[in-house]
């Protein structure tokens, strides 16, 4: 695939003759290149890793260390270790379980953050393993690097962002916090389960400690991700024990090799792993530039064309480029957000996610009448008559309610 188009995308996710597909931001479609690498290393080399040394042993650990090295590559990562995750939520709590805290450092989140990217943290301030948490407390879309250096004290330990918001699709400028981060000595972790699928990233170059992400949401298999922590920044105390990360066990004690795998106690998901690789190999193809403005063309297009339809509020910001992952927020005056999503789905099968994108303190504040908002989120498969069809049938169902 020489030239980023659509049209040939489209014929790898044959599900797409029959629905619309805009809810990638909580899962993407998988392309039959993924589903075949899969189904070849089932067929013809499925083994366990790192243990036997049979012929199928050895080339299962081969593909899949091969798959880590493509994947780190894929992020700019070399400067660091991947270990593979079930996804970014368990990124995100290996690092705030595992870290040798101190009973008085704090944690900087902001507001608008995903769950996954908050309640290991609360659950950290709750037990009492730190001080507290400090939020901040802006709810327009941006973080903004001034809003966290604020609340820094002598006391900060770690700053904790998403790279993108997954209900407004808009962008944390990572690598100024990554900056500020450094200048203050304190721990960067980014959650980048939105950008992941959209974005270049280049680890190197952004700065930050830690990177979590999620295969599923970039073409990926589901129950596959990674943890990347960059080299030199403190390595948390795994929280599994068992077989495949350790290295001596003598008497009952036993020491955990230095490296990724010490995060993965147990059977890998070898498989998932292999999936994973063949994404970051298809996503690489398409060049994630031309991902990125694709995505950003599609949710400009649906902003404009939703602001302008009567009853409708879109609540993604529309300042600059600030929709480079493809995702849109939006209520219908007297519809509920899960009626909106029912009836775009039965009218023109037209998926999208509707509620509180598990991000319950900022609907709080943003979505007052109560059932959070509608979420529409592009990726590369989807084409400009999808956000046509979308916008056209918003604006019918905003039309019963006059
Ligand atoms: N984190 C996913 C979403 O935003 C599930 O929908």
């Amino acid at each position: 695939m020489s030239q980023f188009s659509p049209e040939n995308i489209r014929a790898d996710f044959p599900i797409l003759e029959h629905i619309i597909y805009l809810d990638s931001a909580a899962t993407s479609l998988s392309p039959r290149q993924v589903i075949e690498a899969q189904s070849d290393a089932e067929y013809h080399y499925r083994a366990n890793v790192g243990r036997g040394i049979h012929r199928l042993g050895r080339m299962a650990t081969h593909k899949f260390e091969e798959s880590r090295e493509t994947i780190k590559k894929f992020f700019g990562g070399e400067n660091g270790i991947l270990a593979f995750t079930r996804n970014t939520t368990e990124g995100l709590n290996i690092i705030a379980n595992g870290l040798d805290w101190k009973k008085t450092d704090r944690v900087i989140v902001p507001l608008q953050e995903h769950h996954s990217n908050l309640l290991p943290w609360f659950r950290l301030a709750e037990s009492k393993r730190i001080a507290g948490v400090d939020i901040v407390d802006k709810t327009d879309g941006f973080v903004k690097p001034e809003d966290i250096e604020a609340l820094i004290t002598k006391d900060t330990r770690m700053v904790a962002v998403g790279h993108a918001s997954n209900v407004f699709g808009t962008i944390a400028p990572v690598k100024e916090i990554a900056e500020i981060c450094r200048e203050h000595e304190i721990l960067f972790s980014i959650d980048g389960a939105q950008t992941a699928p959209h974005l270049p990233i280049n680890l190197k170059e952004i700065g930050c400690d830690y990177f979590s992400f999620s295969g599923h949401k970039m073409l990926g298999p589901m129950g596959i991700g990674g943890l990347w922590i960059k080299e030199g920044s403190p390595l948390p105390t795994p929280e599994y024990a068992g077989g495949g990360m350790v290295s001596t066990v003598t008497g009952q004690k036993f020491t955990t090799v230095g490296n990724a795998q010490q995060y993965e106690a147990g059977t890998p998901n070898v498989i998932g792993a292999i999936g994973l690789a063949e994404a970051v190999r298809y996503l690489s193809k398409l060049g994630m530039e031309n991902v990125a403005a694709h995505s950003e063309n599609l949710a400009n297009r649906m902003v404009k064309s939703l602001s302008e339809i009567s009853g409708v509020n879109v609540t993604t910001p529309s300042n600059g480029r600030a929709h480079l992952t493809g995702a849109v927020s939006f209520t219908v005056d007297g519809v509920h957000p899960h009626e909106v999503a029912y009836f775009l789905d039965e009218a023109a099968a037209i998926m999208v996610r509707s509620g509180e994108h598990c991000c319950q303190p900022l609907m709080k504040k943003i979505a007052k009448s109560g059932g959070g908002t509608v979420r529409a989120s592009a990726y590369c498969y989807n084409t400009e008559d999808d956000i046509d069809m979308l916008a056209a049938t918003v604006e019918e169902i905003a039309g019963m309610v006059k």
